[in-house]
């Protein structure tokens, strides 16, 4: 391995959101001993070539307006093919100054105030409030609960899906794949069904794919266009954010294989007239996709051993908690109802006696109280010390 994933960056006092905002927002006793589990990004430090690349953006000594690099287009093509096989034209690419941002512009560009938009909860939040914020509204295809022995699976309920998408005020999707929370990765002939039966009822297909590099145990990820085989009125968005811990950069992307759909979009961010790509964001997609691809490699395996040693801990110490098996994300969603605290207590519990603090279940949709979603990405020893503090408080009880 090159990277030393077992070291952290000392973030506290930084202004990180994950360590700095977590007294207010959790209304927590201050203290350097609180071990944050929420906000998906990483305790471990980026790839050297990464850091270097970004440093040379500010290398003339003048920090003014950019334009973006041809490689930046063909840096995400040719990352696209090598790693997903999916050929992409550099042409299809749009910049954007995030992953949500991105959905955004595709809500504006597509949908009308007072549309439908399918999520599938339970779901990462923002999709459900950008959708709110721009005046649209949720329509919820719950994913399945299944319960395999004390692992937690999800299913897509197509018969559901079916029925909101024939609703005429139905007018987009979006997709989580991988899917935040649960982890869970979509197989082509489900991608295909999906957009099968969006297109069908000419409901506009967004997928998120943003932990798309993040694979565990040698999963293997499909993206939604391969499974839409060059049809229309779908796009994907990505980001090497999540894979190469650089979400505070903006660099994200969208691809978008239909000329007319991308002149909408570009016609919404005309509408900001601001930058949507960030002035570091070639070096960004370039050292990632090229120099620095062999930190996505060597951070599965670390997450997915990181992964393997919270699970057995936690079903071996608390076996009344229900957990998944993800095949994708550093995220580990547990159901913590059966462990014989009330549910609205639970989250309480853990940051108040055990001072770690994962995203509470509700936040995911309200039907997930006692749930919660534990971020993993971070050095073994810190994910042990989380660990043993979690199985203290929930057994003393
Ligand atoms: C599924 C998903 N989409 C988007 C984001 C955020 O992306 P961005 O910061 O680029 O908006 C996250 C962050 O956790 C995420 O999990």
């Amino acid at each position: 391995m090159r990277m030393n994933f077992d070291q952290a960056p000392a973030r506290r006092g930084t202004d990180s959101v994950k360590w700095d905002c977590l007294e207010a927002e959790f209304n927590l006793q201050p203290g350097d001993d609180i071990l944050p589990l929420w906000v998906a990004d990483m305790d471990f430090f980026c790839a050297p070539e990464l850091l270097d690349a970004v440093c040379s953006a500010f290398s003339p000594g003048a920090i003014g307006y950019r334009t973006l690099n041809p490689h930046f287009y063909t840096a995400i093509a040719d990352w696209m093919q090598t790693r997903h096989g999916l050929a992409v034209s550099p042409e299809s690419i749009l910049p954007s100054p995030g992953v949500v941002a991105g959905i955004s512009a595709a809500i504006a560009a597509f949908t009308a105030a007072g549309d439908g938009i399918i999520v599938q909860p339970p779901i990462y939040p923002p999709f459900v409030h950008v959708t709110c914020n721009m005046g649209r509204v949720v329509r919820e295809n719950k994913l399945i609960e299944h319960n395999d022995a004390g692992t937690l699976r999800y299913e897509i309920d197509f018969d559901d899906l079916r029925r909101l998408a024939a609703d005429p005020c139905t007018k987009m999707m979006i997709l989580c794949s991988p899917h935040n929370p649960t982890g869970r990765l979509y197989t082509y002939d489900e991608l295909a069904e999906i957009y099968r039966i969006c297109s069908e009822n000419d409901v506009y297909l967004v997928s998120d794919e943003i932990h798309s590099d993040i694979m565990l145990g040698g999963a293997k990820f499909t993206p939604a266009l391969l499974a839409a085989e060059g049809g229309k009125r779908i796009l994907q968005l990505g980001s090497p954010s999540k894979s190469f811990n650089a979400a505070g950069t903006h660099s994200a992307y969208m691809i978008v294989p239909d000329a007319e759909e991308r002149a909408q979009i570009r016609r919404f961010w005309d509408t900001l007239h601001m930058p949507t790509a960030s002035f570091m964001s070639t070096e960004v997609i370039t050292a990632a996709y090229g120099p620095a691809a062999y930190y996505a490699d060597e951070l599965c395996v670390y997450l997915t051993e990181n992964m393997t040693f919270l699970r057995k801990y936690l079903r071996e110490h608390i076996p009344e908690i229900r957990l998944t098996d993800p095949d994708s994300t550093y995220l580990l969603w547990a159901d913590f109802r059966g462990c014989g605290i009330p549910s609205d207590e639970i989250f309480r519990r853990l940051c108040d006696v055990a001072r770690v603090v994962p995203d509470p279940g509700e936040w995911f949709s309200p039907d997930y109280l006692g749930y919660m979603r534990i971020n993993v990405a971070m050095p073994r020893a810190m994910l042990a010390e989380a660990a043993e503090r979690i199985v203290r408080a929930i057994k003393n009880k």
